[in-house]
């Protein structure tokens, strides 16, 4: 299947993001709405064959698919070499929907014990261990500490954040070994293209969506 065919439906993604964005009125529900929208994407066969020409992103890295010039919301997408051991983490104030596109991944969900009042410190326990599957997705709420660890092939998913972290909040970086957290840059994000929304929805779905076209810092 040729890229125009196969694009369009992260196309209708999008336009179907900004209707929820500009009908609900506050980001839980917006989200919600979001995770619903990113079940049909991930489950999309053409998607999932297009994506495995899509880089790794080793490195903490993330592929910036399209990030809202209005409602600021960012669609990003990782690619994680077979058996990624992945670190406790949480996306400061944003809401992020993890879909698993192809591949496997264990999803870890922590619960915060203590009550955030000593700098530095944060005890964790594990609440949840959920086996990532293609059409799976986790939404995971503000400070929420959580992590995906790589499963035994590549793996790779789309992830639907509330606004772009990396270069403009610090999150948080946790340790259960020696009770800390720190406050550190979200992964690097690499431009695969920006669309332009205003020739949208005549206009097709970049055909360079699958090949970064520059690397760099946004
Ligand atoms: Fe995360």
């Amino acid at each position: 299947m040729s890229d125009t065919k196969r694009l369009p439906v992260f196309e209708t993604f999008i336009q179907d993001l900004r209707s929820a964005w500009s009908e609900l009125p506050n980001m839980e529900a917006r989200m919600k709405r979001g995770q619903k929208l990113l079940e049909e994407l991930v489950k999309d066969s053409t998607l999932r064959e297009a994506s495995k020409n899509w880089p790794s992103t080793e490195g903490r890295k993330n592929l910036l698919f399209y990030e809202d010039p209005d409602y600021g919301f960012a669609i990003n997408g990782v690619v994680r070499v077979a058996g990624r051991k992945g670190s406790i983490h949480d996306h400061a104030h944003s809401w992020t929907a993890y879909g698993l596109l192809d591949g496997t991944e264990s999803l870890e969900r922590y619960r915060r014990l203590d009550d955030g009042s000593k700098e530095g410190y944060a005890k964790l326990k594990l609440e949840s261990v959920t086996q990532g599957n293609p059409g799976k997705v986790d939404l995971v709420p503000p400070f929420d500490a959580h992590a995906e660890q790589g499963g035994p092939t590549r793996s790779v998913a789309v992830i639907l954040r509330s606004e772009r972290v990396s270069g403009k909040v610090l999150q948080g970086s946790y340790s259960i070994e020696s009770n800390t957290v720190r406050r550190i840059d979200g992964p690097t994000n690499i431009p695969v293209r920006r669309t332009s929304r205003t020739k949208l929805p005549a206009r097709p779905i970049p055909t360079n969506l699958l090949c970064p076209s520059r690397l760099g810092r946004t």
